[in-house]
């Protein structure tokens, strides 16, 4: 995930389109307790075999979060929906991580899948602490904290 010194090692975090887990899994193994959410069954068994501690979600994120915070991590990595931004941002504890990534139109082609330029800064910059900002290559990540 990079900026690795932020993430706490106690507390709880969320997977969002967590895939086969890997970042579930690394957060679990940190110390969190963890929440995993796919639309994905296959994804989500990958996962289980791994941590089964981790609570793997079955669940479509079009229907909005399946989960309630307060959340001390909150990751989202290569699946994008902001129409989820605000929500994201209303899960996160005070002093919570947001650890995010879109593909994005900076320095590739746009397209219906990808970010406009700036997408992420302009969500959450306002409302967060942003640590961390990178785009370009077809991709913008984003790493900030909630202010206490
Ligand atoms: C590119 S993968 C990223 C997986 C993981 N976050 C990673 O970085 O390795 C996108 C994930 O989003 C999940 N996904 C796609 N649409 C979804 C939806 N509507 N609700 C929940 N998960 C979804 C897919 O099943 C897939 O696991």
């Amino acid at each position: 995930m990079g900026r690795e010194d932020l993430v706490p090692t106690a507390g709880r975090a969320l997977d969002l389109a967590c895939g086969r887990g890997t970042v579930a899994v690394w957060l679990a193994r940190r110390g969190l307790d963890v929440d995993a959410v796919d639309v994905s069954p296959v994804g989500l068994a990958a996962g289980r075999a791994q941590a089964p501690d981790v609570h793997w979600i079955e669940a479509d994120l079009d229907d909005g979060l399946p989960v309630a915070g307060p959340y001390d991590v909150v990751v989202c990595q290569r699946f994008r929906d902001p129409a989820l931004y605000p929500a994201l941002i209303g899960v996160l504890a005070p002093g919570g991580l947001l650890v995010i990534s879109v593909l994005s139109g900076a320095g590739d082609a746009g397209g219906p899948f990808r970010a406009p330029p700036g997408e992420l800064l302009e969500a959450f910059g306002g409302a967060l602490d942003v640590r961390h900002h990178a785009e370009g290559h077809g991709e913008e990540s984003l790493v900030a904290v909630r202010r206490p």
